[in-house]
């Protein structure tokens, strides 16, 4: 994948602007309610029957906070972005059995949060490539899938 100067630009500023504890549990509690099949995933999380269970879920939260928390190692690695996700691509893929449309629907989310929780910020441009990052993340994690 190439980056622009200007995609990378976009990418680091408003990346370094998120709390990974606030967005990470958000947008994995969206993901789980919007696409509720998901669930299926989760059902040792415990208790996923509401909105308010799925976002009250301290297993949630803490789950959503580490793969925003993973999902940042991909804005430090922007050149790099296969290698960094080729473990989990493995883990979802071969433990997980995890389909590998989710991981664009999770990254479809996450945007939709951000561009709610940074309005006029999150510019067309910071939407492209945050649209474009949400996809090599998800064709990375999609890689060792056979
Ligand atoms: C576990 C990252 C998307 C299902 C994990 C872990 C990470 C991670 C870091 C923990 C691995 C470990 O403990 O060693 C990501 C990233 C994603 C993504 C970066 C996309 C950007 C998804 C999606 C699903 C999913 C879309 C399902 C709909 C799971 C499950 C686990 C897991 C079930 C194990 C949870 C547990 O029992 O603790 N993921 N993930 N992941 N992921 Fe993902």
């Amino acid at each position: 994948v190439h980056w622009t100067a200007e995609e990378k630009q976009l990418i680091t500023s408003i990346w370094a602007k998120v709390d990974v504890s606030v967005v990470g549990p958000k947008t994995l509690a969206c993901l789980l309610f919007v696409y509720p099949w998901t669930q299926r995933f989760f059902s040792h999380f415990g208790n996923l029957s509401s909105a308010t269970a799925i976002s009250g879920n301290p297993r949630v939260k803490a789950h959503g906070q580490k793969v925003l928390a993973s999902f940042g190692d991909a804005v430090k690695n922007l050149d790099n972005i296969k290698d960094t996700f080729a473990k989990l691509s493995e883990l979802h893929c071969n433990k997980l059995h995890v389909d590998p449309e989710n991981f664009k629907l999770l990254g479809n989310i996450l945007i939709i949060i951000l561009g709610g929780q940074f309005g006029k910020d999150f510019t067309p441009a910071a939407h492209a490539a945050f649209q474009k990052l949400v996809y090599v993340v998800a064709h990375a994690l999609a890689r060792l899938y056979h």
